[in-house]
Protein backbone atom coordinates (compact mmCIF):
# COMPACT_ATOMS: atom_id res chain seq x y z
CA UNK A 1 0.00 0.00 0.00
CA UNK A 2 2.89 2.44 0.78
CA UNK A 3 4.13 1.69 -2.73
CA UNK A 4 2.39 4.74 -3.71
CA UNK A 5 5.00 7.47 -2.39
CA UNK A 6 5.37 11.74 -3.25
CA UNK A 7 8.31 13.02 -4.88
CA UNK A 8 9.39 14.85 -1.86
CA UNK A 9 12.33 16.93 -3.68
CA UNK A 10 9.48 18.35 -5.92
CA UNK A 11 7.52 18.99 -3.30
CA UNK A 12 10.56 20.89 -1.17
CA UNK A 13 11.29 22.79 -4.62
CA UNK A 14 7.40 24.09 -5.20
CA UNK A 15 7.83 25.19 -1.76
CA UNK A 16 10.97 27.05 -2.25
CA UNK A 17 9.62 28.48 -5.68
CA UNK A 18 5.95 29.92 -4.12
CA UNK A 19 8.45 31.57 -1.18
CA UNK A 20 10.33 33.66 -3.43
CA UNK A 21 6.86 35.73 -4.14
CA UNK A 22 6.80 38.12 -1.06
CA UNK A 23 10.44 36.78 0.05
CA UNK A 24 11.97 38.99 3.01
CA UNK A 25 15.47 38.93 3.43
CA UNK A 26 15.63 36.87 6.54
CA UNK A 27 14.55 33.90 4.52
CA UNK A 28 10.92 34.30 5.39
CA UNK A 29 7.69 35.90 3.46
CA UNK A 30 5.91 38.68 3.96
CA UNK A 31 2.33 38.05 1.55
CA UNK A 32 -1.21 39.42 3.21
CA UNK A 33 -3.81 38.13 2.05
CA UNK A 34 -5.62 39.56 -0.86
CA UNK A 35 -2.51 42.32 -1.73
CA UNK A 36 -0.71 41.80 -5.35
CA UNK A 37 1.63 39.00 -3.68
CA UNK A 38 -1.31 37.01 -2.76
CA UNK A 39 -2.43 37.49 -6.45
CA UNK A 40 0.66 36.38 -7.71
CA UNK A 41 1.16 33.31 -5.30
CA UNK A 42 -3.03 32.15 -6.53
CA UNK A 43 -1.56 32.42 -10.52
CA UNK A 44 1.25 30.73 -9.69
CA UNK A 45 -0.15 27.76 -7.49
CA UNK A 46 -3.47 27.56 -9.63
CA UNK A 47 -1.42 27.13 -12.77
CA UNK A 48 0.51 24.41 -11.19
CA UNK A 49 -2.88 22.75 -10.10
CA UNK A 50 -4.63 23.45 -14.03
CA UNK A 51 -1.28 21.52 -15.72
CA UNK A 52 -1.89 19.12 -13.32
CA UNK A 53 -5.13 18.21 -14.67
CA UNK A 54 -7.53 19.98 -12.11
CA UNK A 55 -10.39 22.34 -12.84
CA UNK A 56 -10.00 25.36 -10.65
CA UNK A 57 -13.04 27.19 -9.32
CA UNK A 58 -12.83 30.50 -7.35
CA UNK A 59 -15.70 31.30 -4.87
CA UNK A 60 -17.40 34.65 -3.85
CA UNK A 61 -14.51 35.27 -1.01
CA UNK A 62 -12.06 33.84 -3.46
CA UNK A 63 -11.20 30.67 -2.22
CA UNK A 64 -9.85 28.50 -4.47
CA UNK A 65 -10.81 24.66 -5.11
CA UNK A 66 -9.23 22.54 -7.69
CA UNK A 67 -10.79 19.16 -8.51
CA UNK A 68 -9.27 16.13 -10.35
CA UNK A 69 -12.16 13.83 -11.47
CA UNK A 70 -12.80 10.94 -9.80
CA UNK A 71 -14.04 7.47 -11.38
CA UNK A 72 -17.53 8.52 -9.83
CA UNK A 73 -17.90 12.38 -11.46
CA UNK A 74 -20.83 13.24 -8.69
CA UNK A 75 -19.48 11.81 -5.74
CA UNK A 76 -18.09 14.85 -3.14
CA UNK A 77 -14.84 15.26 -3.46
CA UNK A 78 -12.21 14.36 -0.82
CA UNK A 79 -10.47 17.54 -0.26
CA UNK A 80 -7.00 18.47 1.21
CA UNK A 81 -5.50 22.09 1.33
CA UNK A 82 -4.77 25.23 3.17
CA UNK A 83 -3.69 28.83 3.02
CA UNK A 84 -0.87 30.89 0.83
CA UNK A 85 -1.20 34.17 2.63
CA UNK A 86 1.28 34.55 5.70
CA UNK A 87 1.74 36.78 8.29
CA UNK A 88 3.63 40.13 8.00
CA UNK A 89 6.66 38.39 8.94
CA UNK A 90 5.67 35.23 8.03
CA UNK A 91 8.03 32.03 7.21
CA UNK A 92 7.56 29.58 4.15
CA UNK A 93 5.65 26.79 5.54
CA UNK A 94 2.77 28.24 7.20
CA UNK A 95 -0.18 27.28 5.28
CA UNK A 96 1.71 27.32 2.12
CA UNK A 97 2.98 23.62 3.01
CA UNK A 98 -0.75 22.33 3.08
CA UNK A 99 -1.88 23.39 -0.42
CA UNK A 100 1.50 22.20 -1.77
CA UNK A 101 1.38 18.96 -0.22
CA UNK A 102 -1.74 19.19 -1.57
CA UNK A 103 -0.31 20.01 -4.93
CA UNK A 104 1.40 17.09 -5.18
CA UNK A 105 -0.66 14.17 -3.90
CA UNK A 106 -2.33 15.07 -7.50
CA UNK A 107 1.05 15.26 -9.38
CA UNK A 108 1.64 11.98 -7.58
CA UNK A 109 -1.44 10.22 -8.37
CA UNK A 110 -1.21 11.54 -11.86
CA UNK A 111 2.70 10.28 -11.85
CA UNK A 112 1.13 6.74 -10.79
CA UNK A 113 -1.71 6.53 -13.58
CA UNK A 114 -3.83 6.07 -10.42
CA UNK A 115 -7.71 6.80 -10.68
CA UNK A 116 -9.41 7.83 -7.30
CA UNK A 117 -13.43 6.50 -6.88
CA UNK A 118 -14.09 9.99 -5.75
CA UNK A 119 -12.73 13.13 -7.01
CA UNK A 120 -9.81 14.44 -5.25
CA UNK A 121 -9.47 18.52 -4.58
CA UNK A 122 -7.43 21.18 -3.06
CA UNK A 123 -8.50 24.18 -1.99
CA UNK A 124 -6.84 27.41 -1.04
CA UNK A 125 -8.61 29.24 1.51
CA UNK A 126 -8.66 33.49 1.42
CA UNK A 127 -7.14 34.81 4.86
CA UNK A 128 -6.46 32.17 7.20
CA UNK A 129 -4.21 34.71 8.90
CA UNK A 130 -6.85 37.08 9.86
CA UNK A 131 -3.82 39.76 9.82
CA UNK A 132 -4.96 42.10 7.12
CA UNK A 133 -8.56 41.30 7.57
CA UNK A 134 -10.39 40.05 10.89
CA UNK A 135 -11.88 37.23 11.40
CA UNK A 136 -8.88 34.87 10.99
CA UNK A 137 -9.76 31.62 8.47
CA UNK A 138 -12.40 33.54 7.26
CA UNK A 139 -12.69 32.14 3.75
CA UNK A 140 -12.99 28.56 5.32
CA UNK A 141 -15.62 30.02 8.13
CA UNK A 142 -17.45 31.64 5.35
CA UNK A 143 -17.40 28.48 3.17
CA UNK A 144 -18.77 26.48 6.54
CA UNK A 145 -21.72 29.05 6.92
CA UNK A 146 -20.05 30.64 10.06
CA UNK A 147 -19.90 34.00 8.35
CA UNK A 148 -22.45 35.68 6.31
CA UNK A 149 -20.63 36.32 3.07
CA UNK A 150 -21.68 40.18 3.11
CA UNK A 151 -19.62 40.51 6.58
CA UNK A 152 -16.06 39.19 5.18
CA UNK A 153 -16.39 41.25 2.09
CA UNK A 154 -17.17 44.65 4.30
CA UNK A 155 -14.38 43.38 6.76
CA UNK A 156 -11.49 46.60 6.36
CA UNK A 157 -7.58 46.57 6.78
CA UNK A 158 -6.52 49.30 9.49
CA UNK A 159 -6.01 51.53 6.34
CA UNK A 160 -9.92 51.30 5.54
CA UNK A 161 -9.87 49.11 2.21
CA UNK A 162 -12.39 47.22 2.03
CA UNK A 163 -12.03 42.78 2.00
CA UNK A 164 -14.13 42.94 -1.31
CA UNK A 165 -12.35 46.08 -2.72
CA UNK A 166 -8.81 43.92 -2.36
CA UNK A 167 -10.66 40.85 -3.63
CA UNK A 168 -12.15 42.26 -6.74
CA UNK A 169 -9.15 44.46 -7.41
CA UNK A 170 -6.68 41.45 -7.21
CA UNK A 171 -9.15 39.61 -9.85
CA UNK A 172 -10.50 36.86 -7.28
CA UNK A 173 -13.88 37.22 -6.83
CA UNK A 174 -15.10 34.09 -8.43
CA UNK A 175 -18.37 33.03 -9.43
CA UNK A 176 -18.64 29.57 -7.41
CA UNK A 177 -21.33 30.36 -4.58
CA UNK A 178 -19.90 30.43 -0.98
CA UNK A 179 -20.80 26.54 0.57
CA UNK A 180 -22.95 24.53 0.06
CA UNK A 181 -20.41 22.19 -1.30
CA UNK A 182 -20.28 18.78 -0.12
CA UNK A 183 -17.03 17.31 1.08
CA UNK A 184 -16.74 13.35 1.12
CA UNK A 185 -13.42 14.51 4.03
CA UNK A 186 -10.97 17.57 4.56
CA UNK A 187 -7.54 16.84 5.34
CA UNK A 188 -5.21 19.91 6.18
CA UNK A 189 -1.23 18.94 6.54
CA UNK A 190 0.30 21.74 8.31
CA UNK A 191 3.78 22.33 10.56
CA UNK A 192 2.68 22.10 14.36
CA UNK A 193 4.42 25.63 15.13
CA UNK A 194 4.82 24.35 18.79
CA UNK A 195 7.99 22.66 19.93
CA UNK A 196 5.91 19.11 20.96
CA UNK A 197 6.84 17.09 17.85
CA UNK A 198 10.22 18.39 17.90
CA UNK A 199 10.55 17.93 21.56
CA UNK A 200 9.25 14.07 21.53
CA UNK A 201 11.18 13.41 18.34
CA UNK A 202 8.53 12.74 16.60
CA UNK A 203 7.82 12.82 12.74
CA UNK A 204 4.07 12.81 12.42
CA UNK A 205 1.45 14.68 14.32
CA UNK A 206 -2.17 13.04 14.53
CA UNK A 207 -4.18 16.37 15.22
CA UNK A 208 -7.17 15.23 17.43
CA UNK A 209 -8.44 19.02 17.72
CA UNK A 210 -7.90 22.64 18.00
CA UNK A 211 -7.68 24.80 21.30
CA UNK A 212 -10.67 27.64 21.07
CA UNK A 213 -10.02 30.78 20.35
CA UNK A 214 -11.52 34.85 21.00
CA UNK A 215 -10.20 37.69 19.68
CA UNK A 216 -11.24 41.84 20.84
CA UNK A 217 -10.21 44.65 19.91
CA UNK A 218 -9.54 47.33 22.73
CA UNK A 219 -9.65 50.62 22.72
CA UNK A 220 -8.56 53.10 25.45
CA UNK A 221 -10.19 56.67 25.60
CA UNK A 222 -7.98 59.37 27.80
CA UNK A 223 -7.07 62.83 26.55
CA UNK A 224 -4.51 63.90 24.47
CA UNK A 225 -2.01 66.58 26.60
CA UNK A 226 1.31 68.28 26.63
CA UNK A 227 3.73 65.78 27.29
CA UNK A 228 5.28 68.63 29.56
CA UNK A 229 3.03 70.98 31.13
CA UNK A 230 0.77 68.28 31.87
CA UNK A 231 1.19 67.33 35.77
CA UNK A 232 1.45 63.02 35.81
CA UNK A 233 -1.17 62.87 38.18
CA UNK A 234 -3.37 65.38 36.34
CA UNK A 235 -3.14 63.08 33.03
CA UNK A 236 -5.33 60.53 31.72
CA UNK A 237 -2.66 58.40 29.43
CA UNK A 238 -4.50 55.70 27.40
CA UNK A 239 -1.18 53.77 26.90
CA UNK A 240 -0.84 53.34 30.62
CA UNK A 241 -3.99 51.58 30.49
CA UNK A 242 -2.71 49.47 27.48
CA UNK A 243 0.57 48.58 29.07
CA UNK A 244 -1.24 47.21 32.41
CA UNK A 245 -3.55 45.39 30.18
CA UNK A 246 -0.83 43.83 28.75
CA UNK A 247 0.71 42.28 32.06
CA UNK A 248 -2.80 41.92 32.89
CA UNK A 249 -3.74 39.74 29.64
CA UNK A 250 -0.04 37.60 30.28
CA UNK A 251 -1.27 36.84 33.79
CA UNK A 252 -4.24 35.63 33.50
CA UNK A 253 -3.59 33.30 30.94
CA UNK A 254 -0.73 32.41 33.56
CA UNK A 255 -3.63 31.65 35.93
CA UNK A 256 -4.91 29.13 33.26
CA UNK A 257 -1.95 27.26 32.92
CA UNK A 258 -0.67 24.90 31.28
CA UNK A 259 -3.09 25.36 28.65
CA UNK A 260 -4.08 29.16 28.09
CA UNK A 261 -2.59 31.54 25.94
CA UNK A 262 -3.05 35.61 26.47
CA UNK A 263 -1.29 37.50 23.52
CA UNK A 264 -1.63 41.68 22.67
CA UNK A 265 0.14 41.51 19.35
CA UNK A 266 -1.24 44.60 17.71
CA UNK A 267 -1.25 48.11 19.12
CA UNK A 268 -2.05 51.53 17.45
CA UNK A 269 -1.39 54.69 19.68
CA UNK A 270 -2.99 57.99 18.99
CA UNK A 271 -1.47 60.74 17.81
CA UNK A 272 1.46 58.79 18.53
CA UNK A 273 3.75 61.43 19.02
CA UNK A 274 6.67 62.00 21.14
CA UNK A 275 5.34 65.06 23.04
CA UNK A 276 1.52 63.76 23.71
CA UNK A 277 0.49 61.73 26.55
CA UNK A 278 -1.38 59.22 24.25
CA UNK A 279 -5.49 59.97 24.14
CA UNK A 280 -6.48 57.35 22.51
CA UNK A 281 -4.74 52.91 22.30
CA UNK A 282 -6.16 50.70 19.58
CA UNK A 283 -4.89 46.93 21.06
CA UNK A 284 -5.76 43.36 20.43
CA UNK A 285 -6.30 40.53 22.54
CA UNK A 286 -5.93 36.66 21.71
CA UNK A 287 -7.23 34.43 24.19
CA UNK A 288 -7.01 30.59 23.75
CA UNK A 289 -7.82 27.45 25.85
CA UNK A 290 -8.97 23.75 24.87
CA UNK A 291 -11.81 23.83 27.29
CA UNK A 292 -14.73 26.49 26.59
CA UNK A 293 -15.37 26.91 30.20
CA UNK A 294 -12.01 28.19 31.22
CA UNK A 295 -12.29 30.24 27.57
CA UNK A 296 -15.21 31.94 28.97
CA UNK A 297 -13.86 32.31 32.41
CA UNK A 298 -10.49 33.92 30.40
CA UNK A 299 -12.93 35.94 29.21
CA UNK A 300 -14.51 37.63 31.79
CA UNK A 301 -11.56 37.85 33.41
CA UNK A 302 -9.94 39.93 30.72
CA UNK A 303 -13.27 42.66 31.16
CA UNK A 304 -12.89 42.79 34.59
CA UNK A 305 -8.93 43.57 34.21
CA UNK A 306 -9.83 46.29 31.46
CA UNK A 307 -12.81 47.67 33.82
CA UNK A 308 -10.90 47.89 36.99
CA UNK A 309 -7.57 49.71 35.30
CA UNK A 310 -9.87 52.31 32.81
CA UNK A 311 -11.40 53.18 36.70
CA UNK A 312 -8.28 53.70 38.48
CA UNK A 313 -6.17 55.46 35.68
CA UNK A 314 -9.23 57.96 35.12
CA UNK A 315 -10.05 55.69 31.21
CA UNK A 316 -12.58 54.33 29.07
CA UNK A 317 -11.86 51.25 27.72
CA UNK A 318 -14.34 49.17 25.18
CA UNK A 319 -13.41 45.37 25.23
CA UNK A 320 -15.39 44.31 22.27
CA UNK A 321 -15.36 40.38 20.73
CA UNK A 322 -13.94 40.41 17.42
CA UNK A 323 -13.49 36.88 16.37
CA UNK A 324 -13.85 33.82 18.44
CA UNK A 325 -14.55 29.95 17.48
CA UNK A 326 -15.31 27.08 20.49
CA UNK A 327 -12.39 24.43 20.83
CA UNK A 328 -12.74 21.94 18.35
CA UNK A 329 -12.56 17.46 17.83
CA UNK A 330 -11.49 16.75 15.00
CA UNK A 331 -13.59 13.29 13.18
CA UNK A 332 -12.54 10.26 14.91
CA UNK A 333 -12.57 8.56 11.62
CA UNK A 334 -10.41 10.62 10.00
CA UNK A 335 -8.37 10.80 12.80
CA UNK A 336 -7.59 7.02 12.74
CA UNK A 337 -6.85 7.41 8.87
CA UNK A 338 -3.90 9.41 8.99
CA UNK A 339 -2.67 7.29 12.43
CA UNK A 340 -3.23 4.14 10.03
CA UNK A 341 -0.85 5.93 7.72
CA UNK A 342 1.65 7.64 9.39
CA UNK A 343 1.94 3.60 10.91
CA UNK A 344 2.05 1.93 7.54
CA UNK A 345 5.36 4.02 6.82
CA UNK A 346 6.52 3.43 9.64
CA UNK A 347 6.98 7.06 11.06
CA UNK A 348 7.08 7.68 14.93
CA UNK A 349 3.77 9.38 15.79
CA UNK A 350 1.96 11.29 18.50
CA UNK A 351 -1.32 12.87 18.87
CA UNK A 352 -1.13 16.12 19.28
CA UNK A 353 -4.00 19.43 19.87
CA UNK A 354 -3.15 22.06 17.67
CA UNK A 355 -2.56 25.25 19.41
CA UNK A 356 -2.79 27.46 16.45
CA UNK A 357 -6.15 27.86 14.64
CA UNK A 358 -6.69 26.02 10.75
CA UNK A 359 -9.16 26.42 8.30
CA UNK A 360 -10.08 23.13 9.47
CA UNK A 361 -11.62 23.95 12.53
CA UNK A 362 -14.64 25.47 10.06
CA UNK A 363 -14.40 23.02 7.71
CA UNK A 364 -14.49 20.13 10.29
CA UNK A 365 -18.18 21.92 10.66
CA UNK A 366 -19.50 20.77 7.70
CA UNK A 367 -17.35 17.89 6.40
CA UNK A 368 -15.36 14.82 8.20
CA UNK A 369 -11.94 16.32 9.44
CA UNK A 370 -8.60 15.98 10.41
CA UNK A 371 -5.23 17.55 10.51
CA UNK A 372 -1.84 16.34 10.09
CA UNK A 373 1.41 17.86 11.80
CA UNK A 374 5.16 17.56 11.26
CA UNK A 375 7.49 19.05 13.46
CA UNK A 376 9.21 22.91 12.67
CA UNK A 377 12.65 24.08 13.86
CA UNK A 378 12.41 24.96 17.79
CA UNK A 379 8.88 24.86 17.32
CA UNK A 380 9.03 28.58 15.53
CA UNK A 381 6.46 29.91 13.53
CA UNK A 382 5.02 33.07 12.66
CA UNK A 383 8.73 34.41 12.22
CA UNK A 384 10.50 34.35 9.38
CA UNK A 385 13.03 32.13 10.49
CA UNK A 386 10.30 29.18 10.23
CA UNK A 387 11.73 26.12 8.64
CA UNK A 388 10.97 22.44 8.56
CA UNK A 389 13.43 19.24 7.76
CA UNK A 390 12.94 18.26 4.09
CA UNK A 391 12.62 14.32 5.40
CA UNK A 392 9.42 15.54 7.70
CA UNK A 393 7.35 17.74 4.41
CA UNK A 394 7.64 14.56 2.56
CA UNK A 395 6.46 12.26 5.57
CA UNK A 396 3.73 14.59 6.15
CA UNK A 397 2.77 14.49 2.23
CA UNK A 398 2.90 10.89 2.38
CA UNK A 399 0.72 10.11 5.19
CA UNK A 400 -1.82 13.20 3.57
CA UNK A 401 -1.55 10.90 0.52
CA UNK A 402 -2.45 7.64 2.04
CA UNK A 403 -5.42 9.28 3.83
CA UNK A 404 -7.47 10.84 1.44
CA UNK A 405 -6.32 7.56 -0.55
CA UNK A 406 -8.18 5.83 2.12
CA UNK A 407 -11.39 8.34 1.52
CA UNK A 408 -11.24 7.96 -2.01
CA UNK A 409 -10.76 4.96 -2.98
CA UNK A 410 -8.21 3.38 -5.03
CA UNK A 411 -9.35 1.05 -7.94
CA UNK A 412 -6.44 -1.92 -8.87
CA UNK A 413 -6.57 -0.99 -12.56
CA UNK A 414 -5.02 2.05 -13.96
CA UNK A 415 -6.12 4.95 -16.03
C1 LIG B 1 -3.87 31.31 12.87
O1 LIG B 1 -2.80 31.40 12.25
C2 LIG B 1 -3.92 31.47 14.31
O2 LIG B 1 -3.87 32.61 14.78
O3 LIG B 1 -3.94 30.46 15.02
MN1 LIG C 1 -1.52 28.30 8.90
MN1 LIG D 1 -0.47 31.36 10.51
Amino acid sequence: MTALRVNGPRLWDSLMDLATLGATPKGGVCRLALTDLDRQARDRVGAWLREAGCKVEVDGVGNMFAIRPGRDAKAPPVLTGSHIDTQPSGGKFDGNYGVLAGLEVIRTLNDAGVATGKPVGVAIWTNEEGSRFVPVMGGSGAFAGVFPVAEILAQRDVAGTAFGDALAAIGYQGELPVGGRPLDAYFEAHIEQGPILEREARAIGLVTGVLGLRWYDCAWTGQDAHAGPTPMPARRDALRGAARLVEAVHALALRSAPDGRGTVGFVQVAPNSRNVVPGHVRMSVDLRHPDDAALAAMDAELRSAAAAIASELGLECEVREVASFASCRFDAGCVEQVRAAAKAFGYSHLEIVSGAGHDAVYVARVAPTAMVFIPCKDGISHNELESARPEHVEAGANVLLHAVLARAGVSADRR
